[in-house]
């Protein structure tokens, strides 16, 4: 469980080691029976997340992945075996922002002639419905950046994240269910009871899929990995209800109640412009 001081070990840069997706590459390429030499990095080394990882023997770079930081990047590459990559939409929600770092963590992979980049990707929205659903920024992205890798010449593998379970406990997220008078809980969504969506446990579970490109035979360069297991909100409600105690359930809404529930939610409220667009799109 300690990151490999071998030369012949595998070097792996892990961008966002101190967030769900990072950690959890790295728990699991500890975990592995496999040696690696593990590098995270995270633009303040000295907070408590950083600090850990460095009590664990880990190596961190302060880095921040930025336009205007591209040499940085590319040294920072420098003799990697592979890369795993993030973005973070939820820092800014700025489409040409997150695009512009994304496409600059993939010339960089390309300059240090890092062997397999292993990206966090998500699909387009837009494309998967035809032009029905176009707004989803956190999406549409990562399916850009998709989309510019996949044309740069630069060896990769994309790992799509499921929806984190823990979106169903963080406090005014979307997908909370709420406490009503009666004292049940819950979950509105426009969704109809039985859809289903791919689910997991982000902390746990990424990094396996991560490793599975790094490990597994067939998978590796060219992979492209969809994580999680497919459950319907009445399955989700139930699984919560029964590892809860408490009663939760839930109801489809229309979109003008949805969007009621919506606006009070803490992201939203910090950033009225999103509510403005989701509503309008
Ligand atoms: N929640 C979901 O259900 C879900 C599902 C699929 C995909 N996603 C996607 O997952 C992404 C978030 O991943 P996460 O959950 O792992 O995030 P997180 O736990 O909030 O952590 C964010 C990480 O990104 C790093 N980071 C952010 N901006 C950076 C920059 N400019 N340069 C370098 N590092 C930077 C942070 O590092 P430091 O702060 O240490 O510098 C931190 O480690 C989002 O883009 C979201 O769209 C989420």
């Amino acid at each position: 469980m300690v990151s490999s001081n071998s030369p012949t070990a595998p070097l792996i840069i892990i961008i966002g080691i101190t967030g769900s997706q990072g950690s959890s590459v790295a728990r699991a390429l500890l975990a592995s029976s496999k040696p690696y030499r593990l590098v995270g990095v995270t633009r303040d080394a000295s907070k408590p997340a950083s600090k850990a990882w460095i009590e664990k023997g880990l190596t961190l770079k302060e880095l921040t992945v930025a336009v205007g930081n591209e040499e940085a990047v590319k040294k920072a590459f420098g003799g990697a075996d592979a890369v795993f990559a993030m973005t973070d939409s939820w820092a800014h929600f700025d489409f040409q922002r997150e695009v512009a770092e994304g496409k600059l963590l993939v010339d960089a992979a390309l300059s240090a002639k890092v062997k397999l980049f292993i990206w966090s990707a998500l699909e387009s929205l837009s494309d998967l419905t035809g032009g029905k659903y176009p707004g989803c920024t956190f999406y549409e992205t990562k399916a850009e950046i998709t989309r510019y890798l996949q044309a740069s010449g630069q060896a990769y593998a994309l790992v799509q994240p499921a929806c984190y379970f823990s979106n169903l406990l963080v406090s005014l997220n979307l997908y909370t269910p709420r406490l009503q008078p009666d004292g049940t809980y819950l979950l509105a969504l426009p969704s109809a009871p039985k859809s289903t969506m791919a689910w997991f446990d982000a902390p746990v579970d990424y990094g396996l899929y991560v490793r599975a490109v790094l490990e597994n035979p067939g998978v590796g360069e060219g992979a492209e990995v969809l994580c999680g297991s497919e459950a319907s909100f009445e399955e989700v409600v139930e699984v919560l209800s029964r590892v809860t105690g408490k009663t939760v359930k839930y109801k489809q809404v229309g979109k003008d109640e949805f969007f009621e529930l919506f606006k009070d939610l803490g992201k939203v409220r910090r950033n009225p412009s999103l509510f403005q667009r989701l509503r309008a799109g």
